[in-house]
């Protein structure tokens, strides 16, 4: 999908989209196809070589004269969960903002470096935020449904977008979405209720639904289960499990237990700076820096 602005013809659309700077021979689909045939493929957090979904180089961040992010460079593996910890003010979500151009919109916030999703350039000249949005969906901290129905809430996306050439294409987006958000079951039977009338575990999956029905690519989630109780919180835990399936996924979780349970590959934030990421078990089990062992073992933060 390329994240062009309707742009003039002689950009060539063709030659700068994603897909096209994407290696075709590096891809997991082309692993598979080279594999002898009774050998099941490898799951995507075993790979070894593998292109990165996502790829930031040297972020410096800043607001106004305050730097937040220093030279942070992560590379994110795609269909896998990527945890990101750190104390509080650490730089955790101005890091996700980066991914998808949420930080554009606070007026004095400014971004040095380079973040590529499949290869490509998302803080080039000529890419569109709001496609850019659309393949990089995020959910919030405190559940944030639309003053619509539950059902208007999920079409909301694909009815700007054009998604759905008739109606009943736009209900199927909208029941795939509450189906793949552990949604469904529960509010098939009152899909013209009022979002914002249920429970919070329930919002935050509506608000999951959301960001699914735009089809994206990437799901961004900053503190998603911090509003929610431990039962709601392990439903959301569960759903990411499924959703790593189909998506790359990013969280930024302030409970180590939860990002141990959820996630494939961790990374540890501190004052500004990424100190270290790696397999999740290899963070929290051996860490490789002192500070990020003071941290997971609770002295500080
Ligand atoms: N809109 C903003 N304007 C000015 N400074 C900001 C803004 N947002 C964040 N900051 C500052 O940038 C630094 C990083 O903040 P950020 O919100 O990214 O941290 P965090 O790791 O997500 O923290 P928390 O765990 O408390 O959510 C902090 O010093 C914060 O005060
Ligand atoms: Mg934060």
């Amino acid at each position: 999908m390329s994240l062009e602005k309707s742009a003039p013809a002689s950009r060539g659309a063709a030659s700068r989209g994603p897909a096209s700077r994407r290696p075709a021979s590096r891809g997991p689909a082309s692993r598979r196809a080279a594999a002898p045939p009774q050998e099941a493929p490898p799951p995507p957090s075993e790979t070894k070589e593998e292109t990165p979904k996502i790829t930031a180089s040297e972020l410096n961040v800043f607001y106004g004269e305050t730097q937040a992010l220093s030279d942070v460079s992560l590379s994110i593996g795609a269909k896998r969960v990527t945890a990101l910890i750190g104390p509080s003010g650490c730089g955790k979500s101005t890091f996700l903002r980066c991914l998808n151009r949420m930080n554009d919109i606070i007026a004095d916030c400014r971004i040095d470096g380079r973040v590529e999703i499949d290869g490509e350039d998302i803080y080039a000249e000529h890419v569109d935020s709001v496609l850019l949005r659309k393949r990089v969906g995020m959910v919030f901290q405190k559940p944030n449904p639309f003053p619509k129905s539950i059902y208007d809430n999920v079409a909301y996306g694909p009815r700007i977008h054009n998604m759905a050439a008739h109606p009943s294409h736009l209900e199927e987006i909208v029941e795939k979405s509450l189906r793949r958000a552990g949604l469904w079951g529960e509010v098939r039977d009152r899909l013209s209720d009022s979002g914002t009338d249920l429970s919070g575990g329930q919002q935050q999956r509506l608000c999951i639904a959301r960001a699914i029905a735009l089809n994206p690519e990437v799901i961004l989630m900053d503190e998603p289960c911090s509003a929610l109780d431990p039962i709601a919180t392990a439903r959301i835990e569960e759903l990411l499990d499924e959703l790593r399936d189909r998506y790359t996924i990013v969280i930024v979780t302030h409970s180590m237990q939860q990002a141990a349970r959820v996630s494939q590959r961790t990374g540890f934030f501190h004052l500004g700076a990424l100190v270290e990421e790696g397999a999740t078990d290899a963070i929290f089990t051996n860490p490789g820096d002192r500070r990020t062992q003071d941290y997971i073992t609770g002295r500080f933060g």
